[in-house]
């Protein structure tokens, strides 16, 4: 790895976080080789709660990220210094199972992106014991619990960083494909959209990904599309009360997932994008029809066992996890599954049109299938909330070509697209419908702003 390699993916502020850290750090530790890695957040512009569904997104890397820079330790120890006073300062071991803090604690998503490093590279013969512990300062500048993935921007720098330090390096897809599952470590059971964007995003492109197995097609943003993104403040915290929600919507896909593959007589059915892989042909409103035919519109766990033929303590275990690692949905609340699988189902249909939208340029198109998108998400997904909707409804009015909530949603931000000459039009008048009524100052405290597609993850040498 050198310094040439990848630095011109770095921009001039970047550099300049990476000289302050590295000062700190010589200065603090006497450290002398040095490592940087960076990782972005990212914007969904659609495809949203596809992924845990093995379906396509369509996410670009934005231009804020993570800065790590690190130094390599004789022992096996981990001390971790964050630039932002409320995340303090954490200290822990490597081992072959890195036990989490407390829920919510920041440094879980550097457990997590380190627990995918040691367990990717333990199967190809190096144990977490000739692993070398690090001293790492954090600069992390995707704003948290908004939706744009700074859990993400977290864990993949944090397992650049590990690599980096150990001599370790991969292809990009491979890293992606490594960290792709890191937030199950946090207990969230979130797809893979977040941490291949941070890992893979691409200057100027928006990222046409597919799961299983993770394959990625740029798509060149057209010449005149801005995209805006803006902070609801709503917070939509994944390691807190969205958690719940967003791993209910995992259970309630799976469990539609299931119905329909026994309805298709379909083998290995564990997720919506296994019943549509093994169908040759197939569309949103049939399988629809179909899963409305075979199951009720909400149910729960013992009777999707009944439908399925499947003993329930095995299907509990199968879609809740086993063990330490299984989740707890609140089961007094029926699930939702015809609803939810309209939306993935019809969701899925509206990548694959929007690709094809943004690839020809079809701006205007492209924002009607992010409309749709947003009504979907708040009718059927019920992950909108009635600030998003006013948020979306203000963008759209003042010449947004389509609008829609990005990332799990349940508060975080918006995002629009919008002809470059409107863009400034759209951020001013949600300062005006929104920010404004809310408490002083939020203007100034939210993040709103055009984002650009930028590159992805990348590890240097400081020399
Ligand atoms: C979160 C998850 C992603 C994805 C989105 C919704 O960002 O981390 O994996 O499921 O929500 O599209």
């Amino acid at each position: 790895m050198s310094a040439q390699e990848s630095i011109e993916r770095w921009d001039r502020g970047e550099i300049a976080r990476v000289e302050a850290l590295a000062t700190q750090l010589r200065s603090s530790d006497g450290a002398t080789r040095l490592f940087a890695v960076r990782a972005p957040g990212r914007v969904n512009l659609i495809g949203e709660h596809t992924d845990y569904s093995g379906l396509p997104v369509m996410p670009i890397a934005i231009d804020r990220s993570t800065i790590i820079v690190a130094a390599a330790r004789d022992d096996s120890m981990v001390v971790l210094r964050n630039v932002e006073p409320d995340f303090p300062a954490r200290e822990f071991r490597i081992e072959v199972s890195i036990p989490p803090y407390a829920t919510g604690d920041w440094a879980n998503y550097v457990k997590a992106g380190f627990q995918g490093v040691i367990d990717h590279f333990g199967k190809l013969g190096i144990t977490s014991n000739q692993l070398r512990g690090a001293t790492m300062m954090v600069d992390g500048r995707v704003p948290p619990a908004a939706g744009l993935s700074s859990s993400a921007a977290l864990t993949v720098s944090s397992a650049l960083a590990l690599m980096a330090v150990n001599g370790l390096s991969q292809d990009a897809l491979e890293t992606a494909q490594m960290v792709a599952r890191s937030e199950w470590y946090v207990g969230t059971l979130a797809g893979g959209m977040d941490q291949a964007a941070s890992m893979l995003g691409r200057q100027g492109h928006a990222l046409l990904i597919h799961f299983d197995p993770l394959r990625v097609a740029p798509v060149k943003m057209p010449p005149g599309a801005a995209i805006v993104v803006a902070d609801s403040l709503e917070i939509a915290d994944k390691s807190g009360k969205v958690r719940a929600e967003y791993n209910r919507r995992v259970v309630e896909c799976a469990i539609a997932a299931r119905i329909l593959g026994n309805a298709y007589r379909l083998r290995k059915v564990r997720v919506l994008g296994d019943v549509v892989k093994q169908l040759e042909q197939w569309s949103a409103g049939e399988l629809v029809e179909t899963l409305a035919k075979n199951a009720p519109e909400r149910i729960n766990l013992t009777q999707a066992s009944g439908l399925l033929h499947v003993e329930e303590t095995l299907l509990r275990d199968e879609i809740l996890g086993a063990g330490a690692r299984r989740i707890h949905i609140d089961e007094a609340r029926p699930l939702e599954i015809l609803r939810r699988a309209r939306h993935v189902l019809t969701e899925t249909e509206r990548v694959n049109l929007a690709a094809e939208a943004l690839a020809s340029g079809r701006l205007e198109e492209m924002g009607t299938l992010m409309d749709a998108s947003h009504q979907s998400l708040r009718d059927n997904f019920d992950a909108s909330t009635p600030r998003l909707d006013t948020m979306v409804a203000s963008a759209r009015d003042a010449g947004a070509l389509g609008a829609r909530l990005t990332g799990a949603g349940f508060g975080g931000c918006i995002i629009a697209l919008a002809r470059e000459s409107d863009a400034t039009a759209v951020l001013h008048r949600l300062e005006k419908d929104y920010y404004a009524k809310l408490d002083g100052g939020a203007a100034a405290r939210a993040l709103h702003t055009i984002v650009h597609a930028g590159p992805g993850g990348s590890a240097i040498e400081l020399t």
